[in-house]
């Protein structure tokens, strides 16, 4: 089982049946899923009377202990349950929104991994039919939908809900009904079993069981696994038995973590193509329409804003510098830009007609949030494009758009920049479609685009070796430039960033024109000059920057369109991505930095993942 098929992870899920108490094997399970990062956790558990008890809270596993310890030892003594730690993608972190969701009848326990594309439809139809669903998830709507195809066969409700479901998916199922089966399934998201002697175990990754048992089998799309203490039975949608690769997990825990990667980082990377997929998942409606209801503003309302300032730090900075191009490109809006540090000391001219974008991956970054609180005082509506539900940015904007790229744990930004990116593409396009700056027909050409970004992206990832070996010759160098042009200028500024922070090197990023007006100064022979050059109209003006620094001992280091030759005969090393709208390019552009700057930072022995005096997220000013 490669590492990279462990990709993108999100909530975290453990199912067990067997001899020993499963809350004891949930619980701890849980625990070692940790590391990916949550905001609430819970625990359905079959007691030896048939009962299914769930306990579940917002927040640590703490609490939820806290609860059980609470609960009445009875209700808890059973040997099958399922757990689950939640990051929140649909409704904030709640008590309420914590996994697992039950049925009407309580008869029913679901754990759910992933983003349903059409829950609202399925929760508008159960609720028409009777269903009172108490919580804002997706989730819970799988639960009632067992309830009404449930009629004794378990797995066989399961599959049948699955064909009606859109979008990705891992789900654990229980039954009071069945003393030895949990039910798992999986679309898009990694499910894997553990197997043992009178016991198996079901997970998002191996973590959560190697402690018991290294002997696992992988699930593939959209198979399903009736797991018994005796043995598991996998099956395609239409029950079918179907053989599976068993495998022994070699991994000590730590790596398990990282899912066999040496470091975070590099996981989070190899994460992107699926964390693009999650963030455009169920952003158009049935009729082609782009749909961000979190803006929460009416058409009126857009259609009479005068300008957009976005404002962020770091990395989401330089996502916002791209979402200029884009709003400016196609909304024909105004855009200004600015470091969130910056935005409230310059007293700028805000009102009801301005709409502020406030880009922060943890949502926590206090000068950010300061920025926001500005900007409502100012009368200004207030979008944040964030990665973490719930967080303060979020809870203090008037409107929020969740990246869903799932947990980034490495302090340098990977995934959360790439779905920042999709984001400010995304408003940019809703933008333009609300103010009939661009017809339908544009529209969904350009999300057609957008939406084939996460395959070329892979097809990037595949191609990385030269530089992860370009990245190890030039490790001794203390200096390096980044030059782009149009969206390859802000990233020209991600790529320094990404390797200022990771090998602690000179590296600045420049508009390619403003090389002559003083930077140029910096070139000495054998100075790694990255420039970022997919195919655009603007390309015959860098390939002459190039020849200014190349001519003054530079080492050029060209990313470049396949196909488009114009830089050849400038470029020392040519780095090669597929062909993509030029507005796009900053989602294949990133890629070949991140692993430069990674593997640069690996070769002079250094963490990637906690590089020295940062950290993840800013909460001081
Ligand atoms: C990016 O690699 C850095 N870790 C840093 O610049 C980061 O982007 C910045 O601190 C903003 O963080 P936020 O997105 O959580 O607000």
């Amino acid at each position: 089982m490669s590492a990279s098929a462990y990709a993108l992870r999100m909530c975290g899920i453990v199912g067990y049946v067997g001899e020993r108490s499963a809350l004891d094997v949930v619980v701890e399970g849980l625990k070692r899923l940790e590391y990916r990062g949550y905001d609430s956790a819970g625990v359905a558990i079959r007691d030896d009377a048939g009962e299914l008890t769930v306990i579940r809270k917002a927040g640590k596993l703490a609490n939820l202990q806290a609860a059980l310890a609470e609960a009445s030892e009875a209700d808890l003594t059973g040997t099958l349950g399922i757990g689950h730690t939640r990051w929140a993608t649909h409704g904030a972190p709640t008590d309420r929104n914590a996994h697992p969701h039950t049925d009407c009848q309580g008869a029913v326990a679901v754990v759910h991994n992933g983003t349903l594309e059409n829950f609202e439809v399925l929760r508008d139809g159960l609720e028409h039919r009777g269903h009172t669903l108490l919580s804002e998830t997706d989730t819970e709507a799988v639960a009632h939908l067992i309830e009404e195809q449930y009629d004794g066969d378990l797995a066989a409700a399961v599959r049948t809900v699955c064909a009606g479901l859109e979008g990705s998916y891992v789900l654990v199922v229980t039954h009071r009904d069945h003393p030895d089966l949990v039910i798992g399934a999986r679309r898009n998201l990694p499910l894997v079993v553990g197997l043992g002697e009178g016991e198996n175990f079901l997970a998002s990754d191996v973590t959560a069981f190697i402690a018991h048992t290294r002997t696992a089998r992988a699930i593939d799309q959209d198979q399903f696994v009736e797991l018994r203490r005796e043995g598991v039975r996998v099956t395609d949608a239409q029950g079918t038995e179907v053989d599976g690769e068993v495998f022994h997990v070699d991994w000590d825990t730590a790596a398990a973590e990282k899912a066999g990667y040496e470091y975070f980082m590099l996981k989070e990377i190899d994460e992107q193509p699926e964390a693009l997929r999650e963030t455009a998942l169920g952003r158009v409606d049935v009729h082609g329409r782009l749909m961000l209801d979190e803006l929460a503003m009416s058409d009126e309302d857009v259609q009479g804003l005068s300008q957009v300032i976005v404002v962020g730090c770091g990395s989401a900075y330089h996502s916002g510098l791209v979402a200029k191009y884009a709003i400016e490109r196609w909304a024909r809006l105004p855009v200004q830009v600015e470091m969130a540090s910056e935005f409230r000391y310059r007293d700028p001219v805000l009102d009801r007609h301005t709409l502020v974008v406030a880009i922060s991956q943890s949502g926590e970054t206090a000068d950010t949030l300061e920025a926001v609180r500005h900007a409502r005082r100012q009368r200004a509506s207030v979008l944040a494009i964030t990665n973490t539900v719930g967080s303060s940015i979020a809870r203090e904007s008037d409107a929020t758009f969740y990246t869903r790229g799932g947990p980034e744990v490495a302090v340098a930004s990977t995934k959360a920049v790439m779905t920042q990116l999709v984001a400010v593409y995304l408003v940019g396009l809703y933008l333009a479609q609300v103010r009939g700056y661009r017809d339908g027909d544009e529209i969904r050409s350009h999300f057609a685009d957008l939406a084939h970004t996460p395959d070329l992206v892979a097809a990037v990832l595949g191609r990385m070796d030269p530089v992860r070996k370009l990245a190890r010759e030039i490790a001794s160098c203390e200096r390096v430039l980044f030059l782009g042009r149009h969206v390859g200028y802000p990233m020209a500024m991600e790529g320094a960033l990404k390797l200022k922070e990771l090998a602690y090197v000179s590296a600045e990023g420049f508009p390619a024109g403003e090389i002559k007006h003083g930077p140029i100064a910096l070139i000495e022979k054998g100075t790694p000059v990255v420039v970022i050059a997919p195919r655009h109209a603007l390309t015959p003006k860098l390939v002459t920057n190039v020849q200014e620094v190349r001519a003054r001992g530079a080492r050029t280091i060209v990313i470049a369109t396949d196909g488009d030759d114009s830089m050849v005969p400038h470029a020392d090393e040519l780095i090669r991505i597929p062909d993509t709208k030029s507005l796009l390019s900053p989602l294949l552009t990133l890629v070949p930095m991140q692993i430069l700057a990674a593997e640069f930072a690996m070769a002079r022995g250094l963490d990637v993942d906690q590089p020295r005096n940062l950290a993840k997220s800013v909460t001081v000013e």
